[in-house]
């Protein structure tokens, strides 16, 4: 079990999708917020609604964490407001798609900041405060793009398996100090992400709901399990890769993915 009342969540990517989910699930539970993205009126309005419906302090915290030297900005702002996080949650995070060369380095290399360097600086910099009651939680957001590379997705796929293997990795390193570490893996989630990706070719299955993703998440999260894949469909298409060889893998998942135009 893990018990969320009074203790203090940060949410990266906390403005809309999986993030605010989480958000609200965790208000219900009584645990207080601290919301992290860039769009402040969107946080503003939700740090004010979950304040008022569930009685919980909500901080809102805006800032770009593909930026360099975010992750410290963001430690030192909770540390100005003499706030202790217990429970981490890793999700803010985007996908590029099509041929590698056709997509702006500029994007790639934001995606990269984003979704693997700021969330191993943010972890770096709250690990302290995780550890410090051997009562804390780690989530962070992969998905199922992490368990084959993926064309035309190649460097979304390879930051996500870079945040399985790493928070399995601290999952091992944790497990007896009281920290609680889950990698979260959705499929195809019904979200502003594939707004952002600028294409639906890259969703795959049918699409769950952020809510249903939060709900599974936290059920395996408080089990104490390393990685959670939501949704039986999505479980099946990320085994892929254990039954056919790589080689394989690749050639079914190119196809998948490939551009229609
Ligand atoms: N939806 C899916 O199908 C799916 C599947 C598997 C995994 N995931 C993962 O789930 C996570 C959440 O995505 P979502 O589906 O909820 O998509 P979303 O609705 O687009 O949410 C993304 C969140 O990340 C924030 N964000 C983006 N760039 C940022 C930056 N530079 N600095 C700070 N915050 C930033 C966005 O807020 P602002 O724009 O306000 O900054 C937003 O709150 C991501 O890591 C994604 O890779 C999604």
């Amino acid at each position: 079990m893990f018990m969320y009342a009074n203790k203090t969540a940060l949410i990266t990517g906390a403005s809309s999708g999986i993030g605010e989910a989480f958000a609200f699930s965790l208000a219900v539970r009584n645990c207080n917020l601290i919301l992290v993205a860039r769009n402040e009126t969107k946080l503003k309005e939700l740090a004010k609604e979950l304040s008022a419906k569930y009685n919980v302090k909500a901080t809102v915290i805006v800032l770009d964490l593909s930026s360099p030297g975010a992750p410290q900005t963001l430690h030192l702002e909770v540390q100005k407001q003499q706030l202790k996080v217990d429970l981490l949650i890793n999700n803010a995070g985007f996908a590029t798609y099509g041929y590698f060369e056709q997509i702006s380095g500029e994007r790639q290399h934001e995606e990269v900041m984003l979704n693997v360097a700021a969330l191993v600086d943010i972890t770096h910099a709250f690990m302290p405060d995780l550890l410090r009651n051997r009562d804390g939680g780690l989530i962070n957001v992969s998905s199922t793009a992490a368990f084959q590379p993926d064309p035309y997705m190649a460097v979304y796929g390879a930051t996500k398996a870079f945040v399985l293997s790493f928070s399995e990795a601290l999952w091992a390193e944790n497990r007896k100090r009281g920290l609680k570490v889950l990698a979260l893996c959705p499929g195809a989630t019904e979200t502003s992400f594939f707004d952002v990706v600028g294409s639906s070719e890259a969703s795959v299955g049918s699409r769950e709901t952020p809510q249903t993703v939060v709900k599974n998440a936290l059920k395996a999260f408080e089990k104490g399990r390393s990685h959670m894949i939501s949704g039986r469909q999505n479980y099946w298409v990320a085994q892929v890769s254990r039954f056919f060889s790589r080689q394989t893998t690749l050639n079914i998942v190119e196809r998948t993915l490939r551009p229609q135009n």
